[in-house]
This record gives structure tokens, sequence and C-alpha cells, in this order.
């Protein structure tokens, strides 16, 4: 069968699904305080986003990453990680997690199969863990970080929003922190894609980071992985002691090496995280659509997809649904 190939002759073999958009956090950048979360019924169930998954593996998708809002809060969440392992053809299934619960799930996750984690983290002082996700516990999260290292996953990764004035001060506590646990810590370039109003001089630029990184913590070389088109560059700290990643988005958009695509827990489809439409699946999956007619909505979906993001231009429209509802 044919390969999910777009018009820009990128291949797609990464699926983002979304379990749910609800969460335990309240991040500023990426919801309002107050939100209305989908109705449960809207969600789709664990045995629809396997039927889906099962569809789209002849067409070359071999990669999932679970998202959310929080994919913890979603009940038994190991039990969907076995029934994906399970699926012929999917290589690799990993999930991102905010980690307030991740001590009592990390090592059912593992045993079902999870290999790869991204525990997102922007503040170790908790204060400011506070101010930007207005609530506590960070130190939840430190708990669920070193549980999953116990649980056996290696490396543990810790995804950290970098935004001028508010993370800033957090990028050297945390390189440090990482590099003590054997960590690899990843730095994000803030998008225009929460809930607040975004500006360019919001954004705590990559080459800053490198810059900060290299003068309070230690020089960096490239990673001898470092690999060019993956959206995360590489580094390693020459004195040996651990590697960190920097996501720069907005000063470096990827999208030209992109291979994903993404369903949301309301059964959406979306090519971009960034995308203005989405294709429907879930009326698909409850109607009992055979497989070729789900192919053909993916197939169209990702012959759709438009160049990449324009946040570096005037064009750029910011979509309707924040974050935590589309799935990061
Ligand atoms: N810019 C960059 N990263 C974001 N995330 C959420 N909103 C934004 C944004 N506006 C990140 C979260 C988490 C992942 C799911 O997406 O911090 O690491
Ligand atoms: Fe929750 Fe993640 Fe959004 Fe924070 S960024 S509110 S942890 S979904």
């Amino acid at each position: 069968m044919t390969k999910l190939t777009d018009t820009f002759g990128r291949t797609h073999n990464n699926l983002r699904i979304s379990v749910t958009d609800r969460c335990n956090l309240r991040c500023t950048y990426c919801m309002p305080e107050e939100v209305v979360f989908m109705d449960r019924q809207e969600l789709l169930s664990f045995e629809e986003i396997a039927r889906f998954v099962h569809a789209v593996v002849p067409l070359g998708i071999d990669k999932i990453r679970l998202t959310g809002g929080e994919p913890l809060m979603r009940r038994d969440l190991s039990r969907l990680v076995r029934l994906l392992v399970d699926i012929p053809g999917i290589k690799d299934v990993g999930l991102t997690t905010n980690g307030l619960l991740l001590a009592d799930q990390a090592q059912a996750l593992y045993d079902a199969g999870l290999r790869r984690i991204n525990v997102s983290l922007d503040a170790l002082d908790p204060g400011r863990f506070r101010e930007l996700t207005r609530r506590d516990g960070v130190e939840k999260v430190i708990e669920g970080i070193f549980a999953a290292q116990q649980a056996g996953f290696r490396p543990v990764k810790v995804n950290a929003v970098s935004i001028r004035g508010v993370t800033e001060p957090e990028v050297v506590p945390l390189a440090k922190f990482a590099r003590e646990h054997g960590l690899e810590m990843r730095f994000i370039e803030y998008m225009p894609i929460g809930a607040e109003q975004w500006e360019r001089g919001k954004v705590y630029f990559a080459h800053e980071i490198m810059e900060q990184l290299e003068r309070e913590v230690c020089p960096l070389m490239p990673a001898e992985d470092y690999d060019p088109r993956a959206p995360a560059m590489d580094f390693a700290y020459t004195d040996g002691q651990g590697r960190v990643g920097i996501i720069a988005s907005v000063s470096r958009p990827f999208c030209m090496s992109c291979n994903r695509i993404r369903l949301t827990a309301d059964g959406k489809l979306r090519n971009c995280l960034f995308a203005l439409d989405e294709a429907d699946v879930k009326t698909l999956l409850r109607s009992g659509a055979e497989d070729e007619a789900i192919q053909a909505v993916v197939r169209r979906n990702v012959h759709d997809k438009w160049e990449g993001h324009e946040i570096n231009t005037a064009r750029f429209v910011k979509p309707l649904r924040t974050m935590h509802a589309i799935g990061g």
C-alpha cells in the first residue's frame, strides 16, 4: 500500500493521539483558568483508538505518542498502551505527561510496554511552578520522574517551555537538575497555540538558551546523533555529563521534515498542530466503516497538508482550539 505522502514529499509515520482534553494543571500558556471540557461520550474509547490505529498501520504509521490534556487522567491508560503495543506494525509507543500522577502509574505503564516518556516540567521553584500552572505539585512531578527512572524508562526526557522573563530563570536550575539525575532536558520555544496573547518578544529563543547554558552550566557540542531534520537540536555537554535538546519551533521551524499527524480526543484528525481544518473520523468509527473508508479520510487529510505553520509571517492565524484540546 502506498505510504502517507503529501504534496511536499513528506512521509508520515508518526501519530500523536490525545486521549483526553482534561488536565489537573492549568498552565497559563496552554489554557484559560476556567475551561469547559469535552463531554465524556465525545471521547474515543480505547477500542475505537486501537481500531483507528489498526486501520492506519498499513499506511505506514509505526510510531505513536499519547498526549492530552493530561493523558494519565484517563483511567487505566496502561490498558490502552497494551492494546497499541500489541498491534503488529507498531514499533514504538511514547507518552507525554505532566507527571503529577506518574509516581503511581510508571511501573504499570512500563510493564504494559511503554518505553518512551517525556515529562513536562517548566519550573523547579514551587512558587514559579504555581504561577505557571495555577496549581501546586512540583514535588509530585519530581517524584513521578524518579518513579519513571525506577520503573526502567531510559532516558526520561523532561520538557520545559521557554518563555522570556517567565521560565528564563529556570533554565539553568533545570539543566543542572537534569545533569545531576541522568535526565535528558529539552527546552521548547514558546509557540502561539495557547490561551494567552502570544508575542514574538515572549519567546526565549534557542540561541539564547544555548548561550546561557554554555555560560552558566557547561559548553556544548552537537550530539553524535545530531539530526538537522529532527525537531530537537541535540547537544552533549563537553564534560561528558549528559545532553540537552532545544526545540526551536519558532526560530527554526522543522515543518519541512514533519512526519506527524494528530488524532484529537474527540476523534478529529489534524495534519498539523496549527491546522485550521480537521477531518472527522469518529463518525466513521462509530458507524462501523470499513478500514478503507478510514484510510481514505487519512490520505486526503495528509494530502491536503500545507507547507508549514506561518508563525513568522503576518499571515499566521491561531487555531481555534487551544493546546490542551489538540494534544501537545
Ligand atoms: N508552546 C510550546 N509548548 C507548549 N506546550 C503547551 N503549550 C505550549 C506552547 N504554547 C507543551 C507543554 C508540554 C507539551 C504537551 O506541550 O508544556 O510539554
Ligand atoms: Fe495541562 Fe499540559 Fe496544558 Fe499544562 S500544558 S495545562 S499540563 S495540558
